[in-house]
């Protein structure tokens, strides 16, 4: 439980860290975020914004890419800190709902998500809290081919 809570202290740092990264000059809002996989391995991202707005991504988004990329699959914990930019973050900032998606496609509901502020302080979630009732093909759509049913029919 100690080693829990030292571990925990390591990831909002590395959030915090990584914020200093973020590429956000159209909202002025800075994120980072710092993914713990079950090796131990972290990995971190920023948020990147872009002229167009739509290719911007968030720094979630960019952690996770960043470590599926890189062959891990198995997570344990992400830190999230963010807030308007030159600032310590005064508020917690909860990853938004594409975040949560893509968090649901690798993560069970147990992922735990730990919310950021610049003061150091660390408030804990899990996946379950921030997306229940989740949508994965899985629960909808049979893994085995053969067993499906041909959908059109069934419109
Ligand atoms: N953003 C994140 O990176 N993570 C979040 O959890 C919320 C929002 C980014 C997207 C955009 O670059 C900026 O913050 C303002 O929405």
């Amino acid at each position: 439980m100690a080693d829990w809570e030292a571990r925990k202290k390591d990831l909002a740092d590395a959030a915090l860290k990584a914020r200093k990264n973020s590429y956000a000059p159209y909202s002025h809002w800075t994120v980072g975020a710092a993914l713990l996989d079950e090796r131990g391995n972290v990995y971190t991202g920023c948020n990147i914004e872009n002229g167009a707005y739509s290719p911007s991504c968030c720094a979630e988004r960019v952690a996770f890419f960043t470590a599926l990329a890189a062959g891990s699959r198995n997570f344990k914990a992400i830190a999230i800190a963010g807030g308007p930019e030159k600032e310590k973050p005064k508020q917690y900032c909860p990853p938004c709902g594409v975040c949560r998606q893509v968090m649901a496609e690798f993560c069970e509901d147990t992922f735990r998500i730990l919310l950021v502020k610049g003061d150091g302080q660390i408030e804990a979630r899990t996946l379950g809290e921030l997306l229940p009732q989740r949508f994965t093909l899985s629960d909808t759509v049979s893994e085995n081919p053969e067993e499906r049913e041909d959908s059109h029919e069934n419109v």
